[in-house]
């Protein structure tokens, strides 16, 4: 191995590696740029440890990637984030919450999934973490889709779902999407088997803002969609994320779901990510 390049070591037996020693703080080189997009093909979340990132850093490292996105949807205070921004389970005045305003991070969910282009990628690094706990599991779902019987493939080839914040927003018991979040974010037809179009690989394109599946009576497709989502979630396709401070993780979001547990005492201990998001291209 060159000079140029860093060494990775998984973090599970299902999907993930860890790099120590590479400072993402200042511009990469194109070696480390290239090993970079090759390791996030092959091991889907990267963890890159002891980083000290400001907010153009990590906009800077997430630019290499794509565009980064800007944010439609509103906050509680009306407000909406900027491309670099925190996910907290604090509340308007700062403290910690049982139920933060955007609780549906704790159900399982792909980065954007309700627009017609989703996300690429999502960075988070850890800014403030609760003594223990505070996990974040992703789902691989290549490995899910591959797993199904052949009845299922076939039966599942073809279909489309119906994608939508307004939905989601129900399914999770959180704040209703307002009329404005709606406008910006009308629902979304996407392929149920998405095709990854860097690796070729088939997986399921599943999770918490898909509704119905279009052309199937309703009752139906949720049935089949959280048949899907039992299977896709099972122990033999996570990884669960311990966060250590300086932390900072991307994981693929057109192959992986994820969410945030809520495996510490929320109301009492503060987390808090800074996060980034890039656009990928139309799900196909
Ligand atoms: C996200 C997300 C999970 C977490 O940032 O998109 O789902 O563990 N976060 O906070
Ligand atoms: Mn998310």
């Amino acid at each position: 191995m060159s000079a140029a390049q860093f060494n990775l070591s998984p973090v599970s037996e299902v999907m993930g590696a860890a790099i120590v020693g590479e400072d993402l703080s200042r511009p990469l080189t194109p070696a480390i740029i290239a090993q970079t997009r090759q390791a996030f093909l092959d091991h889907h979340v990267l963890v890159f440890r002891d980083q000290h990132m400001s907010p153009e850093n990590i906009h800077d490292l997430a630019s290499i990637f794509g565009d980064v996105e800007q944010h439609k949807v509103r906050q509680e205070d009306g407000s909406r984030w900027d491309a670099v921004h925190r996910i907290t389970n604090l509340d308007d005045a700062g403290n910690p919450v049982e139920k933060p305003f955007f609780s549906s991070t704790y159900f399982w969910h792909t980065d954007k999934s309700f627009l017609k282009t989703p996300a690429l990628l999502t960075m988070l690094h850890a800014v403030e973490l609760p003594p223990n706990g505070g996990d974040t599991q992703f789902a691989d779902m290549t490995k899910a889709y591959d797993a199904l019987p052949d009845a299922t493939k076939r039966r599942i080839e073809g279909l489309k779902a119906v994608q939508s914040l307004e939905f989601m927003r129900r399914y999770t018991g959180s704040a209703p999407a307002s009329e404005d979040d709606i406008a910006a974010a009308p629902s979304i037809v996407h392929p149920l088997v998405r095709t990854h179009p860097e690796t070729g690989r088939k997986s399921l394109y599943i999770g918490m803002y898909c509704s119905h599946i279009e052309g199937m009576p309703e009752d139906e497709g949720r049935a089949l969609l959280e048949e899907l989502l039992v299977h896709a979630t099972s122990d033999r396709f996570v990884y669960s994320h311990a966060w250590k401070d300086g932390d900072l993780v991307f994981w693929d979001n057109r192959c992986l779901l994820h969410r945030a547990v809520a495996n510490y005492e929320m109301g009492k201990y503060r987390r808090v990510l800074m996060r980034v998001v890039v656009k990928g291209s139309r799900p196909q």
